[in-house]
C-alpha cells in the first residue's frame, strides 16, 4: 500500500479528502497548518473524524501555527466557526501527539525513503519548515500532491488561492526545493469537483456513516459556495486526493515552472510561466482540466461504502 502523510488544515473538505486517503493508503500522520480556523479546532477536527471512521492508530502531529513571514485571516465564513459547518460533534478522546509535524515528515521520509508521498491540501508552512531544516527531504520524499494556486481567479484576493495566499513564501520554498510535484489549482476543482444540489440530494439519500458525516460537516461550505456564485459546494482538497489515487481523473496537465508571488496586493498569485520566457526547468506539473464525472464516482463509492 502506498504511504502518505496527510498535510491539513482540517476543516469541510479537507476532512472528506483525509477520508478518500484513509480508504486508499496508509496513512503514516496528519500534519496540522494554519489555516482555514482557529489552530487547535483544526487538530479537534482532525482527531474527531479519525475517530469517526475508526482510525484510532493515525497520529496527529501539531505542525506550524502560523505563517512564515505574513499574516493571514482564518475562513470561518467558508467552514462555519469550528470548520465542520458547526456540526457539535463529541469531543474526540484521542489525543494528538507531541512532535512537530515538520520533524514526523522528515523522520518519516526517513523511515520510508523513497516511498513516501504527501498530500498537502493546506497552506504549505510544515513542509516548507521540514524542508528549510533538512533539504535532502527532496530525495527521499516520493511525490508531492498539492493542492493550491490559482490560474487566475484567486478565491481570496483577485489573484490569491487560500493554500498559496496563507503562505506564499512556503509555498515558493516547496515549489522552488525540486520535489516531484503535482499541482491541482482551483479553477480545475471549481470545473470538476463542485457538488450541485443534485448531487447532495443523492449523498443524503446514500444514508451511510460517511454520507452523514459530509452532510453535517459541509453544510457551511455549500452554503457559502452558492452565495458566491458556484454552482454547488466546490471539493478541491477531495480533487487533490482523487487524483494522487486515479491519475486518469486528469483530463489535461502542463509540466511548466511556477512561482508564487509574496509582494503586495497580488500576494499569493501563482506565476505560470507558460511561454517558458524565463527558460527554466518545469518544476511542477499544473492539472488544467479534471473529469468530473470519474470524481464524483470516486466520492460517492467512498460514501457509499463507508
Ligand atoms: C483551499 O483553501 C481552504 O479553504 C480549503 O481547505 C482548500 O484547501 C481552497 O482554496
Ligand atoms: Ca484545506
Amino acid at each position: 500500500m502506498r504511504k502518505v502523510i496527510f498535510d491539513s488544515d482540517t476543516a469541510t473538505d479537507d476532512t472528506i479528502a483525509l477520508l478518500l486517503a484513509l480508504k486508499n493508503y496508509e496513512v503514516l500522520g496528519v500534519t496540522i497548518v494554519a489555516g482555514n480556523v482557529n489552530f487547535e479546532q483544526e487538530i479537534q477536527n482532525a482527531l474527531f473524524t479519525l475517530e469517526y471512521f475508526g482510525y484510532n492508530d493515525v497520529p496527529v502531529y501539531p505542525g506550524a501555527r502560523r505563517p512564515i513571514m505574513g499574516e493571514w485571516r482564518t475562513v470561518e465564513e467558508v467552514h462555519g466557526k469550528n470548520g465542520m459547518s458547526d456540526w457539535n460533534y463529541q469531543t474526540p478522546s484521542k489525543k494528538p501527539e507531541s512532535e512537530f509535524a515538520a520533524d514526523a515528515i522528515i523522520r518519516l521520509s526517513k523511515e520510508y525513503n523513497g516511498e513516501l508521498e504527501i498530500l498537502a491540501v493546506s497552506p504549505l508552512t510544515n513542509l516548507a519548515l521540514a524542508y528549510l531544516k533538512d533539504p535532502e527531504i527532496v530525495k527521499r520524499i516520493k511525490k508531492v500532491w498539492i493542492m493550491g494556486g490559482a490560474l487566475s481567479r484567486g478565491n481570496t484576493t483577485p489573484l490569491g488561492e487560500f493554500n498559496f495566499w496563507v503562505d506564499p513564501e512556503a509555498a515558493n520554498i516547496v515549489l522552488k526545493a525540486g520535489f516531484d510535484i503535482t499541482v491541482v489549482p482551483w479553477e480545475t476543482a471549481e470545473n470538476a469537483a463542485t457538488l450541485t444540489i443534485q448531487d447532495w440530494d443523492k449523498i443524503e439519500k446514500i444514508n451511510t456513516k460517511a454520507a452523514k458525516f459530509f452532510v453535517y460537516s459541509n453544510r457551511q461550505l455549500l452554503e457559502y459556495s452558492l452565495k458566491t456564485g458556484e454552482r454547488g459546494s466546490v471539493h478541491p482538497d477531495s480533487l487533490t486526493v482523487s487524483i494522487s489515487i486515479d491519475s486518469n481523473i486528469i483530463k489535461k496537465s502542463e509540466k511548466v515552472y511556477a512561482e508564487v508571488e509574496t509582494c503586495s496586493k497580488s500576494r499569493g498569485a501563482m506565476l505560470i510561466d507558460w511561454y517558458k520566457l524565463l527558460n527554466k526547468k518545469s518544476n511542477v506539473e499544473l492539472v488544467l482540466e479534471a473529469f468530473e464525472d470519474k470524481f464524483k464516482k470516486m466520492l460517492f463509492e467512498t460514501l457509499s461504502a463507508n
